[in-house]
């Protein structure tokens, strides 16, 4: 049976060091939360941002625009909240409902307000490794290997999924830390192939049970990245979990393996872009 993972504890660490690092400051940290329309994972998340914000010292300010808003106004929001200077991060909550360019959003962002790391600016630093934010989930499975003592330099990590927000900084990431890495996607012809290639396999697709234990080099580390929500109400991650906790050395859970550092590292983020 794998050693799991536990996010959950380690993103306690980083909330207690960053409320520490708050505290001891002389500036509120000030994090802006944006959700366009009703979309209720969104809502989820943003209720959980608001709540890590308040756990840890930081403001939080909410926006929420209507579906139908328009783009022109979000932009004018936008606008107005890189000019604030209570306000320290912004962060918009993707996916955008229909009518909104992503693209166009993400670059109105104050760069130094930028705490999810997705403008140009900052997505070219982290590609160079010379960068003010990482992406938060990527840089929570850095941490979580960081904190178990698992060291991606020679390895061969395998990367399923090629999102800007995860799969392709989170392979920038391990590269960095001198591993061998290859990316996976759909168009992947034989996936399992790869991924039994894997020392540490980090999967971030959003299809549950994509990845099963027939995929498993015996030993490796499989991080999971993926929440989606069955028709059950359920979470599960993109791993089968009980199959593949019987041949990897180390699993992450979901829930309570990245999500929690993911959450975690926006708020260390936010600390950081008050400190700038
Ligand atoms: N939607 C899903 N993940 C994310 C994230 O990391 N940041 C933002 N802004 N939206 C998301």
């Amino acid at each position: 049976m794998a050693i799991i993972l536990d996010g959950k504890a380690l993103a306690r660490q980083v909330k207690q060091e960053v409320r520490a690092q708050v505290d001891a400051g002389g500036i509120t940290p000030g994090l802006a939360v944006v959700i366009v329309g009703d979309n209720a994972a969104s809502r989820i998340y943003v209720e959980a941002k608001k709540k890590d914000c308040a756990a840890c010292g930081i403001a939080s300010f909410e926006f929420a625009l209507p579906a139908d808003a328009g783009e022109a106004a979000l932009l004018t929001l936008i606008d107005e909240l890189n000019n604030r200077d209570d306000i320290h991060g912004i962060l918009v909550q993707l996916p955008l409902p229909k009518g909104y360019s992503e693209q166009a959003v993400i670059q109105a962002i104050s760069p130094t307000k930028d705490v999810d790391a997705f403008h140009f600016e900052n997505v070219g630093k982290i590609t160079t490794g010379d960068y003010i934010f990482l992406p938060c989930t990527p840089a929570g499975v850095m941490e979580i290997l960081d904190h178990y003592g698992i060291d991606p330099a020679g390895k061969h990590c395998v990367v399923v999924g090629r999102s800007n927000i995860v799969g392709k900084p989170q392979a920038l990431l391990l590269l960095h830390r001198h591993a061998t890495v290859t990316i996976c996607h759909s168009r992947t012809p034989d996936l399992a192939a790869m991924t039994r290639q894997a020392d540490i396999l980090v999967a971030a697709v959003g299809r549950a049970g994509l990845i099963t234990a027939d995929m498993i080099k015996p030993g490796a580390v499989v991080i999971d990245v993926a929440i989606n929500r069955g028709e059950d109400g359920k979470i599960r991650g993109d791993v089968d979990f009980d199959g593949v906790a019987e041949v990897a050395s180390h699993i992450t859970p979901v829930p309570g393996g990245v999500g929690p550092m993911t959450r975690a590292v926006l708020l260390r983020n936010t600390l950081k872009a008050a400190q700038l």
